[in-house]
């Protein structure tokens, strides 16, 4: 019995002690019988706020829902920049991601027999394409029930993975499973062949490192770099798991112990510490996950083995792979210094942003007093650009770039993006960045 029901029962037991029943006659008032025996109490009534208060509690969702105000999810600006997008919203409006979740949207890529051309299936109707990133957006069922199951997750299933047409699977079992949900969205996005719209082989490029994947002299290239040739942001959950990059042979693919071991909410909803924690989301400088029974004691900012010294590995990973990735003395990948734009400034010592050094006169023009980059000359000008724009970018030197170069780009921004500098996989992490630079000597 909780303490409302307990309250609730002797209230009842004491309103029948005191209402005994008195009998009077109409003539001559013989002595009153003796009372009868008391009827036994009445079943309690379903209480209209017990079920309303397993999740209305202070210490839950109160709790979590101001932690929340903390998270990216709902301060971040992306939801409604990408609302109304049937491509982009899946992973960044919340009736966007119910949709697919709840009608398993495949994230294969089918061939257009009209434009002859592969377009993804992981696209969600216009109707939905639209919501800020909620409690609702993983708990789906809130308020379907009133009872503490609606706090179910929306999501556990394995992910079946955009960047490869949904040809691989991650599953991450830990926890029943429960990384999925994060992993559906934080997942790398596929890079898109020029030649047909389907997803680039990454297995193929691995096999054939001396071949030519651009050259501005062909006219059938498999990818025309841009500034923004990528894999997208999120690329934490794959790396994660041990996938997604462009594995050239060497060191061996291995995983750390968290991949199997871990879960992302034992480390990103460790109990508060500051800013982290809890229904923040976010882990940094929340040493609470790492310290949990079972796991590690006593790490912390300063301890080398478990933080300094992996995290200064793959930082000098990074930035040894970004030295190989030189042409002629001009930088392939983009530098970026500005913190507040650039989230990874801090992960290499050039502060690469993970985007391509390419001309682009509206996100990256070159010659800008704050912008060092936009150096190589843009494969592709739109048909928007100035005469003077089109004019600036054929003086500029010109880009050619190998399959061994293209994965090194890959696996460059893949270990970047994934923030963590090796935390979330060491060795996977320091596999791909080395094999790279083995592939590109
Ligand atoms: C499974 C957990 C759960 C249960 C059970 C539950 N709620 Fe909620 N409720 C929520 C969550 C989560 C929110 C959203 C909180 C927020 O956005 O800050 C919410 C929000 C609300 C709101 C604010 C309006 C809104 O929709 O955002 C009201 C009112 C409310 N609940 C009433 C109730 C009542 C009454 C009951 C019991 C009959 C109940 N809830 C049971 C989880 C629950
Ligand atoms: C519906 C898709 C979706 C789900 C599910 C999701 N996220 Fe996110 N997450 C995002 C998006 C989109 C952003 C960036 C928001 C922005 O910038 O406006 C983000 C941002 C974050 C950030 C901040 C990253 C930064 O730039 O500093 C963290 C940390 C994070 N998510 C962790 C998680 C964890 C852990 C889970 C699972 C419990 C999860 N997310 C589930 C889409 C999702
Ligand atoms: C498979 C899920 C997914 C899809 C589809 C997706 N995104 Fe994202 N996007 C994310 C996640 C997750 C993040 C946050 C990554 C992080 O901070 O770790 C993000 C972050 C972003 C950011 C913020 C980058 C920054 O530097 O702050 C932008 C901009 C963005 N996405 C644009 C788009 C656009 C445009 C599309 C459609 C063409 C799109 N996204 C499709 C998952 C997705
Ligand atoms: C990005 C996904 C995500 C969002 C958004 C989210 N939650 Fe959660 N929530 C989780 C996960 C994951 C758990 C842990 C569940 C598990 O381990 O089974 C959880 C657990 C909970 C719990 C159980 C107690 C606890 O703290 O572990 C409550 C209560 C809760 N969430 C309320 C909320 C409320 C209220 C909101 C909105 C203000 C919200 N959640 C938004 C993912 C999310
Ligand atoms: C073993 C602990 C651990 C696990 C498990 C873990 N992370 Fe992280 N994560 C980190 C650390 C440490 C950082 C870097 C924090 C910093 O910059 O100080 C990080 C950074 C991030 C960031 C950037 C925002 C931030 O908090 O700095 C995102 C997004 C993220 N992780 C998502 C995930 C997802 C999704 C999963 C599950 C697939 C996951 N993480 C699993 C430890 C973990």
């Amino acid at each position: 019995m909780n303490r409302r029901s307990i309250l609730l029962t002797s209230l009842t037991a004491l309103a029948m002690a005191t209402c005994s029943i008195v009998i009077s006659g109409c003539t001559k008032e013989g002595p009153a019988g003796k009372d009868g025996k008391d009827g036994q109490d009445g079943k309690d009534g379903k209480d209209g706020t017990a079920a309303c208060i397993s999740c209305h509690a202070p210490d839950g969702i109160e709790l979590a829902a101001t932690q929340y105000d903390y998270s990216k999810h709902a301060f971040g600006e992306q939801a409604y920049a990408r609302s109304g997008i049937p491509g982009c919203s899946p992973c960044h409006a919340s009736e966007a991601f119910k949709y697919i979740c709840l009608n398993n949207v495949p994230a294969t890529f089918t061939l257009n027999s009209a434009t002859g051309r592969y377009a993804t299936d992981f696209v969600v109707p216009q109707s939905v394409a639209y919501g800020d990133i909620t409690c609702s957006t993983c708990h789906s069922s809130i308020h379907a029930t009133y009872g503490p199951g609606d706090l179910a997750l929306t999501t556990i299933a394995p992910v079946d993975l955009n960047m490869w047409g949904g040809k691989k699977t991650i599953d991450i079992k830990a926890d029943g499973g429960r990384s999925n949900l994060c992993i559906k969205c934080h997942q790398p996005q596929p890079i898109t062949q020029a030649t047909d719209g389907n997803v680039l082989n990454y297995e193929a490029l691995a096999a054939n490192p001396g071949g030519i994947i651009f050259s501005p002299e062909s006219s059938n290239n498999l990818i025309i770099p841009q500034y923004r040739t990528h894999p997208h942001y999120g690329t934490t959950g794959a790396i994660f798991a041990g996938v997604g990059g462009v594995e050239f042979p060497g060191v061996a693919y291995e995983n750390s112990v968290h991949t199997r071991a871990t879960s992302c909410q034992d480390c990103h909803m460790a109990p508060m510490q500051g800013k982290s924690g809890g229904h923040t989301f976010f882990s940094k400088g929340n040493f609470n996950g790492c310290n949990a029974s079972g796991c590690h004691t006593g790490v912390t900012a300063n301890s080398d083995g478990y933080w300094k010294t992996p995290r200064a590995n793959v930082k000098a990973a990074l930035d040894a792979l970004a030295a190989k990735l030189n042409i002629g003395g001009i930088d392939v990948l983009n530098r970026n210094p500005d913190a507040s734009h650039n989230l990874w400034a801090a992960n290499s010592t050039n502060r690469y942003d993970g985007y391509l050094n390419i001309y682009d006169p509206v996100n990256n023009p070159s010659g800008v007093a704050d912008n060092p980059g936009g150096i190589f000359q843009n494969p592709a000008p739109a048909a928007s650009w100035t005469q003077a724009q089109k004019d600036f970018n054929a003086t500029l030197p010109k880009l050619t770039l190998t399959n061994a170069q293209m994965g090194a780009i890959i696996n460059f921004q893949l270990c970047l993006r994934d923030f963590s500098l090796g935390i979330h996989n060491y060795k996977y992490t320091m596999a791909l960045l080395n094999n790279s630079i083995n592939a590109l000597n």
